[in-house]
C-alpha cells in the first residue's frame, strides 16, 4: 500500500498566518500539523510516501521532511500547481502509484486513536474505504448516510441539509481504479476535482465501504484559528498528562522498527536541545 498526503490549498481561511508558510506547516501544539498525517500514515505501516503540495510550498516540505530515511520510510514530492482539488492528487500520483492501492490523506487531518487503520490497509482487497466520523456541523463536510446495515446510500459534498450527522473525514482507501475514475470528472461548481465524486463512483459500483468512527477516536479540525487553536490544546492536554507525544515521527518509526537504535541516536544527537529532542532521549533510554 503506498501513501499520498495532499497538502495544497490556498489556506486563506487562515490568512495572515498561512502568508508565512501553508497550513499544513502551522504548528499543531509541539511539532508542525502534517506530522499528524503522516504520522497516521506510518502506524498504519504506510512507507512508500508521495507529499503534493503547491510550487511555492513544496520547497519548504522538502527541507523539514527531508527524503524520510530519518523515519525509515521514503517521501517523494510532486507539485500540484493550482488548487483544482482533491481527486486530482490522484493523478499528480498516478506513476507514483503505478496501479497499487493508495491511501490518500489531507494535510491538514489530525487523527487520534486506533481505528485499525493497519489491519484494514493489511487486509484490504479492493473497492474503497472511507470513514464516517459523526459531527454537529455536517454542512461544512462530505456526508455520508447509511442504511440499517450500515452500507452507503449517498454521499453529498457540503449539503446545505445534511441528510446525517456522518462526515467523511479526508483519509481514503483506494484500489487501483482511483485514478481512472478521477480522469473522468468534470471540475465542480468551485472549479475542483471532487473526492466525494470518486467515492461516489465507487458506491455507485457497489465497491464502496464506510467504516464508522465513534466515541474514543478524534478527528480534528484545524481550518479555522479557533479549531486550529482547540487541536493543539487538546494534542497538549493528551501529552502533558501521559508524558507521551502523539504523532511524534522518530519515536513511531523506532517503535514500528523502520530505524533501529543506531540510526535513531544519530538523528537524535542532530537535533538542537529542546523538549522534543529530550522526549526521544528519554525514549531510547527507558526502551530496552
Ligand atoms: C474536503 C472534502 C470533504 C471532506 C473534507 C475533510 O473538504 O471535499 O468531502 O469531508 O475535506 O477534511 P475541503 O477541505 O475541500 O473543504
Amino acid at each position: 500500500m503506498k501513501g499520498i498526503v495532499l497538502a495544497g490549498g490556498a489556506g486563506s481561511r487562515l490568512d495572515p498566518i498561512t502568508r508565512v508558510a501553508s497550513k499544513q506547516l502551522q504548528p499543531v501544539y509541539d511539532k508542525p500539523m502534517i506530522y499528524y498525517p503522516l504520522a497516521t500514515l506510518l502506524e498504519a505501516g504506510i512507507r512508500e510516501i508521495l507529499l503534493i503540495s503547491t510550487p511555492v510550498d513544496l520547497p519548504r516540505f522538502e527541507s523539514l521532511l527531508d527524503d524520510g530515511s530519518q523515519w525509515g520510510v521514503d517521501i517523494r514530492y510532486a507539485e500540484q500547481e493550482q488548487p483544482r482539488g482533491i481527486a486530482e492528487a490522484l493523478l499528480i500520483a498516478e506513476e507514483f502509484t503505478s496501479g497499487e492501492p493508495v491511501t490518500l490523506i489531507l494535510g491538514d487531518n489530525v487523527f487520534y486513536g486506533d481505528f485499525g487503520l493497519e489491519r484494514l490497509v493489511t487486509e484490504f482487497s479492493g473497492g474503497a474505504v472511507i470513514f464516517g466520523y459523526p459531527v454537529d456541523d455536517p454542512a461544512r463536510y462530505g456526508v455520508v448516510t447509511l442504511d440499517d446495515a450500515g452500507n452507503p446510500l449517498s454521499i453529498e459534498e457540503k449539503p446545505a441539509n445534511p441528510a446525517s450527522r456522518l462526515a467523511v473525514p479526508g483519509l481514503y482507501v483506494y484500489d487501483g481504479k482511483a485514478a481512472e475514475i478521477a480522469r473522468g470528472l468534470r471540475p465542480s461548481a468551485r472549479g475542483e476535482l471532487e473526492i466525494t465524486e470518486v467515492n461516489l463512483e465507487y458506491l455507485r459500483r457497489g465497491e464502496l465501504q464506510v467504516v464508522p468512527l465513534g466515541r474514543g477516536i478524534a478527528w480534528l479540525d484545524s481550518g479555522t484559528h479557533d479549531s486550529l487553536l482547540e487541536a493543539a490544546n487538546f494534542i497538549a492536554t493528551v501529552e502533558r498528562r501521559q508524558g507521551l507525544k502523539i504523532a511524534c515521527l522518530e519515536e513511531i518509526a523506532f517503535l514500528k522498527g523502520y530505524v533501529d537504535r543506531d540510526r535513531m541516536e544519530q538523528s537524535v544527537a542532530a537535533m538542537p536541545e529542546s523538549t522534543y529532542r529530550r522526549y526521544l532521549e528519554r525514549m531510547l533510554d527507558s526502551a530496552t
